[in-house]
């Protein structure tokens, strides 16, 4: 699905000292089906890293290959291609539910892209995929006539998680999906997000600091230090026996979720 090859990131004047080498030098494949956890502790590159496989941004150099082709954001093609079946959940619902739409808006606002529509993968109607996916997300058909502030932080990210499933993605990108919810709805968000990938065989990317959230949800892990993979490998092998110092200590750091 995606190919990280090589990729370097840097931001600032590349080589003044204020440069900031975000990525550097990573390389990683990305299979369908694939629940990748990447984990790392903050500024290690997580995001700048998700970004570029949403075609958000592009690498400094190396490339980051979707489905064989380059991706490149001149190049409109590949990049509907990406739109159609990449869908990403961000951290906080707060800043990414634009606050003058309603719900029903707001869910269906990549329906009608042209793009997508182009692509042909828009699935059905806006309504009848409107009330599927809040179903899906847990929410009342009622929630569309709704703005996002008259919803709990939990309530908020399943109409997040709810517009990015509208499209029917076949790629869900997560960054730290649960950290900005309140400690007693996290463990529900991600029990949805684990369902809906189940049930829709969805490949995952799924971006958190917490070691205990990825063992839960990915059965890959990629562990970042300084924009450098220090560590990759099953979720297993990497829990039972990590190779990297470094995540050796962020597994003694992180208290494990009861199974
Ligand atoms: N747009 C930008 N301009 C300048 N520097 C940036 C930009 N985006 C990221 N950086 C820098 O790149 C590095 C990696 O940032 P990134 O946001 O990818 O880290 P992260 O692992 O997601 O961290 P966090 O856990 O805090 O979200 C940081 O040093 C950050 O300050
Ligand atoms: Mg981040």
């Amino acid at each position: 699905m995606f190919e990280v090859d090589h990729v370097t990131r840097t931001f600032g004047r590349r080589k003044s000292e204020t440069a900031v080498q975000a990525l550097d030098d990573v390389t990683l494949d990305i299979k369908s089906g694939d629940r990748l956890g990447i984990v790392g502790e903050s500024g290690s590159g997580k995001t700048t890293l998700v970004r570029l496989l949403a075609g958000l941004d592009s690498p400094t150099a190396g490339e980051v290959r979707f489905q064989g082709a380059r991706l490149d954001r001149r190049d409109p093609h590949t990049l509907a291609r990406l739109r159609a079946s990449v869908q990403m959940v961000f951290q906080d619902p707060r800043s990414s539910l634009d606050p003058r739409m309603k719900v029903g808006q707001i869910v269906t606002e990549p329906l009608r892209s042209r793009r997508l529509r182009q692509t042909g993968a828009i699935p059905t109607d806006p309504k009848t995929r409107l009330a599927e996916v809040l179903d899906q997300v847990g929410l009342p058909a009622a929630a569309a006539a709704l703005y996002p502030h008259e919803f709990s932080g939990g309530q908020r990210q399943r109409i997040a998680i709810a517009r990015a499933l509208a499209p029917n993605p076949d790629i869900l990108l997560a960054d730290e999906p649960v950290s900005a919810l309140d400690v007693s709805v996290r463990a529900q968000v991600l029990n949805l997000i684990t369902d809906l990938v189940t049930t829709m065989h969805l490949t995952l990317v799924l971006v958190s600091h917490d070691l205990a959230v990825i063992r839960h949800l990915c059965d890959q892990v990629v562990v970042l230090q300084h924009g450098r993979i220090v560590e990759q490998g099953s979720a297993d092998a990497v829990y039972s026996h990590p190779q990297a110092a470094y995540t050796k200590s962020l597994l003694a750091a992180v208290p494990r979720l009861p199974d």
